[in-house]
């Protein structure tokens, strides 16, 4: 057992004092000891990591529904942003039956070749991130601090007051596709079983998932795959670059569904903290007994166990970006968000970077938390600005610049 586990000290490039020695997993040790030193070797030590993952946090979720098994209605395709691109938005239908449909609004550039998009999850509804009376209003429960939500449901005062968080015409500027889709058509972000996707796949009497079946992130991170897996299928978006960006809640979803899907090319965590970039046993911000206590249906039940007990997790976030390699990885912090854990993201990327490089990429480039607004550019990239807890313009233009580099190389 105690092979497996590393000090974080340890590992090679790093300026030591900035990173302490939490003895967080080896990423390249395998359960049973073995070290893995050839790229060859790393498929299983994947395939076993993304199963501690699947059984002891997230929950596993049942299999994708191949797209061919999907139905996609556009609802409206149009001229919009002053001519520059256009808006649209789409209902996909997935089985099994009984499944709520997901509504995608995509605005992309006009540019007649397949364009580079990023797709993410919205907290409020399509409605909430661009005014413009054709999107549907969401008619879903959604949290009540949103404004224009009145008993859970979003009244027309609702529409446009997301639209800080997709800045839709920037991303048209730089040439992408930017798609977002509301987590709580999925399932809504309560603790109740009742009203979203995994009522579909209980058994006869089951009432909420079994210990290791997928919770609440996992079922979100599962329609961001599909809406995904629209974008892969249509002549305006290049599948071989449709990126993933999620902020905070839906940042943890975002790299669990990049983790998980290898058709991504490129993942961009916000702000994901505690369950996302963060790692559990650094002991800063928040952690599993806040997170578990507060939002009892995001991870599986049997995550709780490790409530107080970080150290005896069976694997730590850094594991999370390993499942992304070789993949071009973002994690964006901002100084002020204490609560997320920017060192304790940083900190994973150190500790993801042997396998990014024992994949061949240049993994992460940075030995300390570099200085505030400097993107580390590397396949694991890394910025941190001033500010709180937020995904704005300013954010998506480092993530632009992120997969500039990245992605059209
Ligand atoms: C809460 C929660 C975080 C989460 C955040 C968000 O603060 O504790 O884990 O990331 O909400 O999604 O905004």
């Amino acid at each position: 057992m105690r092979m497996r586990f590393v000090l974080l000290a340890s590992l090679s490039v790093m300026t030591i004092h900035a990173i302490e020695p939490y003895g967080i997993p080896d990423p390249l040790v395998m359960e049973n000891g073995k070290p893995v030193r050839e790229a060859a070797q790393w498929p299983a030590r994947r395939a076993e990591t993304l199963a501690l993952f699947e059984s002891g946090v997230y929950g596993k979720s049942p299999a994708l529904p191949p797209w061919e098994q999907c139905q996609a209605e556009t609802l409206f395709d149009k001229e919009a942003f002053a001519g520059k691109g256009r808006l649209r938005e789409v209902i996909i239908h997935f089985p099994p039956s009984g499944t709520p449909p997901l509504h995608l609004l995509i605005a992309y550039p006009k540019t007649g070749k397949p364009v580079p998009s990023f797709v993410g999850l919205n907290f409020m509804g399509n409605h909430a991130a661009i005014a413009d009376s054709q999107v549907r209003l969401s008619p879903a429960w959604i949290p009540s601090r949103g404004v224009g939500v009145v008993d859970n449901r979003a009244t027309e005062a609702a529409r446009g007051t997301d639209a800080a968080s997709w800045p839709f015409a920037l991303a048209i500027e730089r040439g992408y596709a930017m798609a977002t889709l509301y987590h709580g058509d999925i399932d809504p972000d309560r603790p109740d079983w009742k009203e979203g996707v995994h009522a579909a796949f209980f058994a006869a009497g089951q009432m909420e998932p079994g210990a290791g079946e997928w919770a609440g992130l996992a079922a979100w991170a599962w329609a961001l795959r599909i809406a995904g897996s629209y974008l892969m299928a249509q002549p305006e978006f290049d599948p071989r670059r449709v990126c993933l960006m999620g902020h905070s809640r839906n940042g943890k979803t975002a790299l669990w569904a990049g983790a998980q899907d290898e058709r991504f090319a490129l993942v961009v965590s916000n702000q994901s903290g505690c369950g996302g970039a963060a790692l559990s046993r650094a002991g800063r911000g928040e952690q599993l007994a806040d997170i578990n206590t507060r939002f009892p249906h995001w991870f599986t039940s049997r995550f709780h166990a490790y409530n107080g007990k970080e150290a005896e997790l069976p694997v730590d976030q850094h594991q999370l970006l390993a499942l992304i390699a070789p993949r071009p990885v973002l994690v964006c912090s901002a100084e002020e968000d204490l609560w997320a854990d920017p060192q304790g993201e940083f900190e994973a990327c150190v500790a993801a970077s042997p396998v990014y490089r024992l994949l061949g990429t240049d993994g992460f480039g940075a030995t300390a938390l570099p200085p505030l607004g400097e993107l580390v550019r590397t396949t694991i990239g890394y910025h941190i600005r001033p500010g709180k807890h937020a995904v704005t313009a300013e954010d998506w233009k480092v993530f632009l610049d992120f997969a500039d580099a990245r992605l059209l190389k």
